[in-house]
C-alpha cells in the first residue's frame, strides 16, 4: 500500500491561492478557509478597502501571509498587475479561486424584465462574470505553466447557472423598493462558466493543471423573509445555505484531497439539483 497521510490532505501550507471577489459574501469565507488550511491568500476585489482590510484581518487571525489587492478583473491589465504583485510578494501561484461576480450600480438596469433587458447591462455583467473568468484564468495559468508544477483552478458558477429560476419565488420580493428577480444574463453568465472549466480542464490537463466549478445554491445574506420561505420551500433541506458551508467543497478541490478529479462540478445546494 502506498503510504499517504490521509490527515495532509487538505493541509494548503506552502502554497498561495489568488481569491477574485475575496471581500464578497462568501469571498470572505472562502479567504478565511484557504488562510486558516496554511495557504498565503490574496484577497483579490475591485473594492480595495474591504480586499485590505480582510487581508490583514486574516493574517493577523491565522499567521499566514495575506495580501489585499485591488484589481477590476474585467480589465485585462488590471488582472496582469495584480498577478504580477502576487507572484512578486508569494513567489509563485498554487490555486486560483476565480469567483467574482458583478452586480450592478442601476438596479434598475439589472432587474428589468427580459424583453426590455439593455445590452450594454447584459454586456457589463458579462465582462466580470465570463469576461472576468477568462482573463484571470489566462493570467493565473500563464504563470502555473511556466512554474511546472501544476495548480488548481476553481470557478464559481451558480444553480442557477444550471437551471433556470422559479420566478414564482420572486412574487412579493422587493430590495430598495423595486422588484426582485435573477436575470437571464446571470443565468447564461454561470452556465459558460461550467463550459469554461469543462474546456480547461481537459487544455490543461496533461500539465497537472487541474480546474474545477464549485457551485453554490441560493445563501442568507439578509434576503427578505418572504423570499428566504420561498425559496426554502423549494429545497430537499428546506432552508437556504450559510455562507461557511461553501468552504468545504473549495478546500476539497484546492487540495490534493482532489488530486484525481478535474473538469467536476461539485453543488452545494441543499439538494435542490436532485428533485
Ligand atoms: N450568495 C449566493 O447566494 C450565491 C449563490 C450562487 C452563486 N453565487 C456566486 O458566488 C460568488 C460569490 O458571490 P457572493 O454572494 O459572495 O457575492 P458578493 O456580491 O457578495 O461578492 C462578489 C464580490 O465580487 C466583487 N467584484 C464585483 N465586480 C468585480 C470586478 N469587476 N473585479 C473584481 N471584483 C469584483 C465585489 O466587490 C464583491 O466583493 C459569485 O460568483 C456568485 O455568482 C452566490
Amino acid at each position: 500500500m502506498d503510504e499517504v497521510a490521509y490527515k495532509d490532505l487538505f493541509n494548503l501550507s506552502g502554497k498561495t491561492a489568488i481569491v477574485t471577489g475575496g471581500a464578497g459574501i462568501l469571498g470572505r469565507h472562502f479567504c478565511a478557509g484557504l488562510a486558516e488550511s496554511g495557504a498565503n491568500v490574496a484577497v483579490v476585489d475591485v473594492q480595495e478597502s474591504a480586499a485590505v482590510s480582510l487581508a490583514t484581518e486574516l493574517g493577523e487571525r491565522y499567521g499566514s501571509r495575506t495580501i489585499g489587492i485591488r484589481c477590476d478583473v474585467s480589465c485585462p491589465e488590471s488582472v496582469e498587475e495584480m498577478v504580477a504583485r502576487v507572484i512578486s510578494e508569494c513567489g509563485e501561484v498554487n490555486i486560483l479561486h476565480n469567483n467574482a461576480a458583478g452586480k450592478s450600480d442601476d438596479l434598475d438596469a439589472f432587474f428589468a424584465p427580459f424583453e426590455s433587458y439593455s445590452l450594454d447591462q447584459w454586456r457589463k455583467i458579462m465582462a466580470v462574470n465570463l469576461d472576468g473568468m477568462f482573463l484571470v484564468a489566462q493570467a493565473v495559468g500563464k504563470k502555473m505553466l511556466v512554474q511546472r508544477k501544476g495548480g488548481s483552478i476553481i470557478q464559481t458558477s451558480s444553480i442557477y447557472g444550471m437551471m433556470g429560476p422559479d420566478h414564482r419565488i420572486y412574487e412579493g420580493s422587493f430590495y430598495l423598493g423595486r422588484k426582485i428577480s435573477s436575470p437571464a444574463v446571470y443565468t447564461a453568465s454561470k452556465a459558460a462558466v461550467i463550459g469554461l472549466t469543462k474546456y480547461l480542464a481537459t487544455y490543461w490537463a496533461g500539465k497537472g493543471i487541474r480546474v474545477n466549478t464549485l457551485t453554490p445554491g441560493g445563501t442568507e445574506s439578509g434576503q427578505n423573509d418572504e423570499f428566504n420561505r420561498r425559496y426554502s420551500a423549494r429545497i430537499p433541506m428546506n432552508r437556504m445555505a450559510k455562507a461557511h458551508e461553501m468552504v468545504g467543497a473549495l478546500l476539497y478541490l484546492a487540495s490534493d484531497a482532489s488530486s484525481y478529479v478535474t473538469g467536476q462540478n461539485i453543488i452545494v445546494d441543499g439538494g435542490l439539483n436532485a428533485w
